[in-house]
């Protein structure tokens, strides 16, 4: 891997604190920003919408077949479009998609459809200039970027998460989509071997971003051009 080039997979439970997280981690190191929650909340929304339960695996498959899927960039951020459309935010972050997206999410044939995508997201950065990529979700240091720059796995006790929703007014079962997420059989919510535990519950968005920031410095920091 190109040590010129930065990955870093950012992994967590639901309201963790990714997203802010990783947007202002890709604006202070110029990196191409993913959100593969928003992935899995655009395949949920493309299924309701086409009325497949995710109990019927075959037909998942068969409905994503024929689902041509895309990268558009809005700034740093890497949006996915199914069918030539992305998705709104208000599609994505509906209650009827919160409550639904981690059932599909433990569908393999939707985490099979998704993989190549997310690997191919670093190709995508490396092709608009950015210096590197970071990736947040679940399964990012443990399947799809096991080999990334830098991995962390982000933490935050129940107020904190509970709070956080409850700013962004969002109804959101936190703790039944974490419990969902942690005991299916492909791609459990995991810290993975080797990946850096940090507890947000007690810093500020800043702190986070310093300390992200400073570790992605020791990563690199020795490392030889190939
Ligand atoms: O990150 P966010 O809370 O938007 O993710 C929505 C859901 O997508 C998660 O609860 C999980 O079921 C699924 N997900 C996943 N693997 C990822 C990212 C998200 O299973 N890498």
């Amino acid at each position: 891997m190109n040590p010129d080039f930065v990955i870093i997979a950012v992994d967590g439970g639901a309201a963790s604190g990714k997203s802010s997280t990783s947007r202002l981690v890709a604006e202070r190191l110029n990196l191409m920003h993913v959100d593969t929650g928003s992935h899995y909340r655009a395949v949920t929304f493309a299924l309701i919408q086409a009325g497949v339960s995710p109990e019927d695996e075959a037909a998942v498959a068969a409905q994503l077949r024929g689902l041509p899927l895309d990268t558009q960039l809005d700034g740093r951020s890497a949006r996915i479009s199914l069918d030539g459309k992305v998705p709104s935010d208000d599609e994505l972050r509906s209650d009827a998609v919160n409550a639904a997206v981690s059932p599909y999410a433990a569908v393999p044939a939707v985490r099979q459809f998704l993989f190549n995508f997310q690997r191919s997201q670093a190709d995508v950065a490396r092709q608009n200039n950015f210096a590197g990529l970071i990736m947040e979700g679940r399964d990012i240091g443990s399947v799809i970027f096991p080999d990334a720059t830098l991995r962390i796995f982000l933490e935050a006790d129940a107020a904190t998460r509970a709070e956080r929703r409850a700013a962004e007014g969002q109804s959101d079962s936190i703790e039944q989509r974490d419990k969902i997420d942690s005991s299916r059989k492909t791609a459990p919510l995991t810290c993975p071997e080797g990946a850096i535990k940090i507890d947000n519950s007690g810093m500020t968005l800043e702190e986070v971003v310093d300390a992200i920031s400073n570790l992605v410095g020791t990563s690199t920091a020795g490392s030889t051009k190939n």
